[in-house]
C-alpha cells in the first residue's frame, strides 16, 4: 500500500557564499525583507539540502518525491545526478526518485526567485518569495500504482453531472496508472454504498456511477461531500488505493441574473485572499490556512478569489469544505511575455489537474490585468486562445474567466476570448469619483447584455493609525475605507447581474515595491491587517451584509481624540435596531440596515455603548482643542496655495485639470516628470496609468491638485509648491 511520508525536517538551507543555516520546511527566505519596502529583496538561486537514509521499501516499491511548492523554480539533484525541474512556483510536482537512491543519499534543490522573461510572474503587485514554502513529501507507492506525475495528477478525476430535477448524479471516475487489470471504485453513501468495477484499459480505467437523491454540494448553505476510493486490483489482490472527495452541484451564469447554484439565484459575494502574511511570508502552515478560512466565515463571504496563483491544496479542501465557490488563476499578470507562453500553459495544465475535483472552484482565471503593461498584440491574443481552448480540452465543465484592468477598452477582442468576463476598477480610490463605478458597468451591461460580467476587484487602502472626520479619497483613513466600500456595497446591491464580486482583498499583503500610506512593503487594501488578526472597520460593513451571526460593531474606536464639536458615530450591524448610549444614558434608538449613524456633541470624556438585544459594543472618545496629528497621513495641510495674494488666475496652476494641462506643451512636460516620480512610488496600476491613452481620457477631467491629494506623500510639499510655481510661470 502506498505511504506518505512527510520530507519536512532536517534541510540545510545556503544563499550563495553564506554558511548553511538547518532549516524545517514550509520555508521561505524572503519572509523579512520581501515585506519591508524598498524593492530590494533577495531574487536569486539558493540551495536546500539534505541527507537521508535508504527508505525502508519492499522490493519493486517505488519512491516518488513530491514538492508542493518551490518557489519560483527548481532544479532537483539526487546524489549528484539530474532528477527532475521545474518552473512555476505554485503547483505540485513529482518525481520517481528509485533509481538514484543509495544507502546514505543527498538531495540537493536549487531553487531560483530570480528575474527572468519566461517563468510567471515577473511584474505585479505582491512579493515573488523564493523558497520551498510548502510540504514536500516522500510518497512510497508499489511497482503497479496510480498516476503520480503527469503535470502532478492526483490520478483520479471524477466529473458528476447533476441533474437537478431527477435529484440525481452521474459521477464520472476516471483513473490513470501504470499496471493493475482493473480497478474497484467505492462511495460511501448516506443509505449505503455504491460499488463498480471496471478494467484498465491503456493505462485508464473509467467508470459512471449513478447518485440516486443525491446530496448536493450546496455553496455554504450545505457544502456537502462525498468521498470516492479507487482500488487497483491485479488478480483480486489491492496494489495500490487512493480517495479523494467531490461534492454534486450544477451552476449556471446568466447576463442579467448572475450565478445560481443548483437551479437557486447564488449571488457571488465576497473576497480575494493572497497567501502570506507578516513575518511569516508565504510559508503558511495548515493552521494559518484554518485561520483564515474563519476570517472568511466571520465575514460571511459566499466566494473568494484565490489570487493570483494556484493556491494550497489545503485551502481549495477548506474551500470545499466550508462551501465558499473559489475563482481559481494562474499568475499570468500584469505583463504579458512572449517568451513565457509555454510556462503559462503549463502551470495552467497544472492548476486545472491537480485542482479539477474539487468542487468549490467554478472557473478558471486565464490571466489579471495583462494589458496593464502595454498594448493587446496578436502574440498576447494568441496565448489567451490558446489557454482557454488548453482549459476546455482538461475541463468542459467551467468556463474561463479573465480579470480586465480599468483601463482596458471594453470593445477590446481580448473580452471575447474567455466564456465569462470581469473587471478589476479603481474609481474613487486611485483615480476619479466613486460614481464613475456604477457608470462603467451601467454603460458596459447596456452596450454588451449579452455579456456575463463581474468585479473582480475594488479597494482602498487604510492605515487604522490615519483617521479623519470628513474622510478624502487618498488620505489612507479607516474612515474614507468605510465609505469607499458603503458607496460600493450600494452599487453592487443595485446590480444583481454582477456575477461575482470580490473585495481586494481580505487581508492586507506583502507588495516590496510600496512605500505608501504610512508603511513601506504592504498593500494596504486589506479589511484585516497583514496580521491577519486585526479587522479594520470596513470589514464589519461586509459582515453587516453577509453574515447571518447578530452582532454591533462601533466604528472609530481607534479615533479617539475628535477636536469636532460634534462628532457621528458609526454603528455597523446586521441587526435591525441599534440603541445608542452616551455616559451610560440612551441617546438615541434607531431602525435600519447594516448602517446607523448618531451624531453627539463633544464635551471632554465620553464612554460610548451601541447595543441591540444581547449584541453590544463600547468604546471610549474625547474631545481634543487639535485635531491629533498622529492621524493624519499628511502631516502637512495641502490647502491655501491659492489664499495667497501672488496666485495669478490667467496663468497655469495645479487646479487647472488634467486635459488642460496636457494640451499646452510647457505644462504637459512638467505633468511628465511628476506624474513619472509619482508612479514610481507606488502598485503597477498607478504605474501604468502614465502611458495608458484610455486611461488618460478618464482622468482629462480631474484637477491636478486633487491627483496629487490622491498620492499622498509620494509627492512631497516641496514640490507641490515647486511644481505650481512652475506652471504659474506659463500663461494660458
Ligand atoms: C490590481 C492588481 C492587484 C493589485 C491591485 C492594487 O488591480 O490586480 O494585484 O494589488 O490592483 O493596486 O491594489
Amino acid at each position: 500500500m502506498r505511504q506518505i511520508i512527510p520530507f519536512n525536517d532536517n534541510w540545510l538551507f545556503a544563499k550563495p557564499g553564506e554558511a548553511a543555516q538547518a532549516v524545517t520546511l514550509p520555508h521561505t527566505w524572503n519572509a523579512v525583507d520581501g515585506q519591508d519596502g524598498g524593492n530590494d529583496y533577495w531574487r536569486g538561486t539558493a540551495s536546500y539540502s539534505k541527507h537521508f537514509p535508504m527508505p525502508r521499501i519492499q522490493p519493486g516499491e517505488r519512491v516518488f518525491l513530491e514538492f508542493n511548492g518551490a518557489a519560483m523554480s527548481a532544479e532537483v539533484l539526487l546524489n549528484g545526478a539530474f532528477l527532475t525541474c521545474h518552473e512555476g512556483g505554485y503547483s505540485t510536482f513529482r518525481a520517481d526518485m528509485t533509481e538514484l537512491l543509495q544507502d546514505e543519499n543527498l538531495l540537493t534543490v536549487k531553487v531560483d526567485n530570480s528575474e527572468n522573461d519566461r517563468v510567471y510572474p515577473q511584474k505585479a503587485d505582491f512579493t515573488f518569495y523564493g523558497g520551498l514554502y510548502r510540504d514536500v513529501n516522500l510518497i512510497v507507492v508499489p511497482q503497479e500504482h496510480f498516476a503520480l506525475t503527469e503535470s502532478g495528477t492526483p490520478g483520479i478525476k471524477v466529473t458528476p453531472e447533476v441533474r437537478l430535477r431527477d435529484r440525481e448524479a452521474y459521477v464520472m471516475v476516471e483513473t490513470r496508472q501504470t499496471g493493475g487489470s482493473e480497478v474497484w471504485f467505492e462511495i460511501p453513501t448516506e443509505t449505503g454504498k455504491e460499488f463498480r468495477r471496471a478494467p484498465v484499459l491503456g493505462g485508464q480505467a473509467v467508470t459512471i456511477i449513478q447518485l440516486k437523491n443525491v446530496h448536493l454540494w450546496d455553496g455554504v448553505n450545505d457544502p456537502f461531500l462525498y468521498t470516492v476510493t479507487a482500488k487497483l486490483v491485479k488478480n483480486g489482490q489491492v496494489l495500490d488505493e487512493i480517495s479523494v472527495r467531490f461534492g454534486c452541484r450544477a451552476f449556471s451564469i446568466d447576463p442579467d441574473k448572475g450565478f445560481f447554484l443548483n437551479g437557486h439565484s447564488y449571488p457571488l459575494r465576497g473576497v480575494s485572499r493572497h497567501q502570506d502574511r507578516a513575518g511569516i511570508g508565504n510559508a503558511l502552515t495548515i493552521e494559518h490556512h484554518k485561520e483564515d478560512m474563519a476570517v472568511i466565515r466571520e465575514i460571511g463571504a459566499n466566494t473568494v478569489r484565490l489570487a493570483h496563483y494556484q493556491q494550497a491544496q489545503e485551502f481549495y479542501d477548506l474551500c470545499d469544505e466550508n462551501g465558499l465557490v473559489v475563482w481559481a488563476e494562474i499568475p499570468y499578470i500584469t505583463q504579458h511575455m512572449p517568451h513565457g507562453r509555454d510556462n503559462t500553459l503549463s502551470q495552467m495544465r497544472e492548476l486545472v489537474t491537480q485542482c479539477y475535483n474539487h468542487p468549490s472552484i467554478v472557473c478558471w482565471g486565464l490571466s489579471n490585468e495583462i494589458t496593464a503593461s502595454g498594448p493587446v498584440t496578436e502574440d498576447m491574443l494568441e496565448n489567451h486562445r490558446l489557454l482557454h481552448e488548453l482549459c476546455h480540452e482538461l475541463d468542459s465543465t467551467r468556463p474561463t474567466t479573465m480579470a480586465h484592468v480599468f483601463m482596458l477598452e471594453t470593445d477590446s477582442p481580448i473580452i471575447d476570448i474567455p466564456d465569462i468576463g470581469s473587471y478589476n476598477l479603481y474609481f474613487g480610490w486611485y483615480l476619479g469619483e466613486l460614481t464613475q463605478n456604477d457608470r462603467f458597468f451601467d454603460e458596459y451591461h447596456a452596450k454588451f447584455p449579452e455579456r456575463v460580467i463581474g468585479f473582480s476587484e475594488y479597494g482602498a487602502d487604510a492605515n487604522p493609525q490615519f483617521h479623519a472626520s470628513v474622510p478624502e479619497r487618498g488620505d489612507y483613513t479607516e474612515e474614507y475605507q468605510c465609505l469607499y466600500h458603503e458607496h460600493i456595497l450600494k452599487l453592487i446591491d443595485e446590480r444583481p447581474y454582477l456575477w461575482a464580486t470580490h473585495v481586494w482583498n481580505l487581508f492586507d499583503f506583502a507588495a516590496d515595491g510600496r512605500d505608501e500610506g504610512g508603511k513601506k512593503g504592504e498593500n494596504q487594501k486589506g479589511l484585516v491587517l497583514f496580521d491577519h488578526k486585526t479587522k479594520k472597520d470596513a470589514f464589519y460593513l461586509y459582515k453587516a451584509a453577509w453574515s447571518k451571526e447578530p452582532f454591533v460593531h462601533l466604528c472609530g474606536k481607534r479615533y479617539v481624540d475628535r477636536a469636532e464639536e460634534i462628532t457621528e458615530i458609526k454603528v455597523y450591524s446586521n441587526c435591525e435596531s441599534i440603541s445608542l448610549y452616551v455616559d451610560g444614558k440612551l441617546t438615541e434608538e434607531k431602525l435600519g440596515k447594516r448602517i446607523f449613524t448618531f451624531s453627539i456633541p463633544l464635551s471632554g470624556e465620553h464612554e460610548i455603548k451601541a447595543v441591540s438585544g444581547e449584541q453590544s459594543d463600547c468604546m471610549t472618545i474625547r474631545k481634543v482643542a487639535e485635531p491629533n496629528k498622529d492621524y493624519l497621513f499628511r502631516k502637512t495641510e495641502i490647502v491655501n496655495w491659492f489664499d495667497k495674494e501672488d496666485y495669478k488666475p490667467d496663468c497655469y496652476s495645479i487646479k487647472d485639470t488634467m486635459g488642460a494641462l496636457s494640451q499646452n506643451p510647457q505644462t504637459a512636460a512638467i505633468l511628465g516628470r511628476m506624474m513619472q516620480s509619482m508612479a514610481a512610488k507606488r502598485g503597477d496600476v498607478a504605474k501604468e496609468a502614465n502611458s495608458n491613452a484610455n486611461l488618460q481620457k478618464m482622468m482629462a477631467g480631474m484637477t491636478l491638485e486633487s491627483l496629487i491629494k490622491q498620492a499622498g506623500d509620494s509627492v512631497p510639499e516641496a514640490m507641490i509648491r515647486q511644481l505650481n510655481a512652475a506652471l504659474q510661470k506659463i500663461k494660458k
